[in-house]
């Protein structure tokens, strides 16, 4: 018998944002393991912690939390290290900072072991609601649509993909603030009332009109865009 890996969503950073059921199995799995970039502090557990008892077996996992590829092998890496419990049969949770399959480390990571073990997958609240929360901007209503990007993508294709559409979300913003104020600007978007929420549901949440965002962002940030004909009646 082999043991069983989880990905939970611990949510976007308000500990309250944790599901029943994340809380439930973080207090009953017994091989807790996270992405701990750099060595350093792991954003998941710091989330988690107030429901993880003491005396739990702890798995740092070397992925790196910054745009861009992971460093070549991390991700095999992360998964060898999690096989051995899984292979002696121990359970093992992955904690997930926001929700495991929406732009998660962990998809990497139940890709490499979904072939040897069983996996279950605890949905969290993403960032895109806990932004719109923060921003009190609706994502979508009626027949409306909501386009997701990442800002990683060059302009030729943020262009395109924003040509048109309704409402929209860009992830990843950090060092690209500048260049996507910029883009955004030029295509007439920026003032539809886009705005740029850093750290949303946690410590230093704030949100700002993206006219007037200067220089680069946190990493954890994004921008959220309304759609031009917006529709208020109910
Ligand atoms: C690798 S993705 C992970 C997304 C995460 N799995 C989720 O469900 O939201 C990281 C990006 O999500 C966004 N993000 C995550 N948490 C955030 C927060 N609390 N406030 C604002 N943006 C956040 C940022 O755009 C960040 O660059």
């Amino acid at each position: 018998m082999t043991g069983r890996l989880y990905g939970i969503g611990v949510g976007p950073g308000d500990p309250e944002l944790m599901t029943m059921k994340a809380a439930r199995l973080i207090a009953m799995i017994p091989v807790l393991a996270y992405p701990a970039p750099d060595g350093g502090a792991s954003l998941a557990r710091a989330i988690a912690a107030p429901f993880i008892p003491p005396g739990r077996t702890e798995l740092a996992l070397a992925i790196p939390i910054r745009p861009g590829p992971a460093p070549a092998g991390a991700y095999e890496a992360a998964a060898a290290l999690l096989a051995e419990p899984l292979a002696a049969g121990r359970d093992v949770a992955v904690l997930c900072e926001g929700d495991p399959l929406f732009y998660g480390s962990f998809i990497y990571l139940m890709e490499r072991l979904a072939d040897r073990f069983p996996v279950t997958v605890v949905p969290g609240v993403n960032s895109l609601s806990a932004c719109a929360a923060a921003a009190q901007l609706p994502l979508a209503r009626r027949d409306g649509t909501l386009t997701v990007l990442p800002a990683t993508l060059n302009d030729d294709k943020l262009r395109a993909l924003l040509n048109g559409t309704g409402a929209a979300a860009i992830l990843k913003v950090g060092r690209h603030a500048p260049r996507l104020k910029a883009l955004l600007a030029a295509m007439g978007v920026a003032d539809r009332g886009a705005v740029l929420v850093e750290h949303a549901s946690r410590g230093g949440q704030r949100v700002t009109p993206l006219a007037d965002w200067q220089g680069e962002a946190p990493y954890f940030s994004a921008v959220l865009i309304p759609p031009a004909d917006k529709e208020t009646a109910p």
